[in-house]
């Protein structure tokens, strides 16, 4: 589908009034997103496990306004109360959909979100928060116009999703996410993700994702200036090609279900992001000291008992340890007595991969 195709068009009648509530997971790369160009156009694809204990609760609550209003009227509470610190996110991502969702300035809005994870947990919140959101809205444009079909919906609501947050957009279904053209994937879009559409082997769709929680404070660099800095990165178009080529190679592996493979490719993707970071100008880390202690009980560990776990990173210290469900027991007992020690706190969040975003 193109742009165009989720253009919006104003509906004859108003509603009341009322609410939408959307349940929107996180989500992990095995294969990263870093770059992009406007509007929130990734440079290489990507994919993502869609996963399914933390996750972003919203309620968009609308009133109609009488006429409408020239910029979109919001206020936003995070666990019940008032909070300014995403009201500049939000301003930009309802610019952004207003072309796509006409009707948005002809009400006024509150916006309740509760995540399940910690505030201060390090683990970022955009993704699962704006397809929350962006689901609430397609939901009143849906009530809007009800023939919309359910393929179209899913469609524009990673689409939308895309445009608050670029990893937004492989939140909303799962159990694996490709958000990003590739000309060996049929279907695949950088304005929008899809369904992984090829085959999955059974072990992937039981994949556990532990949080080691290394550092709960915010980061230092956003994602949002660390996408910028690959515009003059010396290895930037190098990085784009390994990214998709990455994305080729997994293709089987996450067919047949081939692990020593899985890892090998999923651990260099994570480490070839914070090798990014590393040589921007400026440049910075993001990993911890306890970020990097962690990594080398992973491969002690995987080395002493041929245990098939690995990492993978986001854009911050804290480790995502990955591994399938018929090991979950001893690894989770070696998390407890090993790792958590290196987490802040000692805390660590238990998850596993999931089926995508819920109306509630
Ligand atoms: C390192 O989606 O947070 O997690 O589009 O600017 O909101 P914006 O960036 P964001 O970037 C996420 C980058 C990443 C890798 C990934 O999730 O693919």
């Amino acid at each position: 589908m193109k742009e165009n195709d989720f253009k919006g068009k104003l509906p004859a009648h108003k509603l009341p009034g009322g609410v939408y509530k959307w349940k929107a997971p996180s989500n992990i790369a095995l294969v990263k997103y870093w770059g992009k160009r406007p509007p929130q156009i990734p440079a290489n694809p990507s994919i993502s496990l869609t996963l399914d204990h933390c996750a972003t609760r919203t309620e968009l609550h609308y009133e109609p306004l009488e006429s409408a209003s020239e910029d979109c009227q919001f206020e936003i509470f995070l666990d019940g109360v008032a909070n300014d610190s995403f009201r500049p996110k939000i301003a930009t991502f309802l610019e952004r959909i207003a072309p796509y969702l006409p009707f948005t300035r002809h009400y006024k809005y509150r916006i309740e979100t509760s995540n399940s994870f910690p505030h201060s947990s390090g683990i970022a919140s955009s993704a699962s928060g704006m397809a929350a959101l962006s689901l609430c809205f397609l939901s009143l444009e849906r009530e809007l116009f009800p023939e919309m079909d359910e393929s179209y919906f899913l469609r524009k609501a990673s689409f939308l999703s895309r445009l608050g947050s670029g990893s937004a957009s492989r939140s909303t279904e799962g159990p694996l996410m490709q958000w990003g053209y590739h000309k060996e994937v049929a279907g695949s879009s950088d304005l929008y993700a899809i369904k992984y559409p090829f085959p999955i082997h059974e072990i992937f769709r039981n994949f556990h994702d532990t949080i080691l929680l290394v550092d709960k404070g915010s980061k230092q660099v956003s994602s949002t200036v660390g996408h910028q800095l690959m515009h003059d990165h010396p290895f930037a178009e190098n990085r784009f090609l390994q990214a998709e080529r990455n994305l080729e190679k997994l293709q089987p592996v996450l067919a047949d279900g081939d692990l020593e493979r899985f890892i090998a490719i999923v651990e260099s993707e994570a480490l070839a992001l914070h090798a990014m970071m590393m040589t921007s100008s400026p440049y910075f880390m993001l990993m911890k000291p306890n970020t990097l202690e962690i990594l080398n009980k992973i491969w002690a560990y995987r080395q002493e008992t041929r245990r098939p776990v690995c990492f993978t990173l986001d854009a911050g210290a804290n480790v995502h340890l990955l591994y399938p469900d018929h090991i979950a027991g001893e690894v989770q007992q070696w998390i407890k007595s090993e790792l958590a020690d290196f987490c802040e706190n000692g805390q660590y969040i238990h998850d596993r991969v999931g089926a995508g975003a819920t109306s509630i």
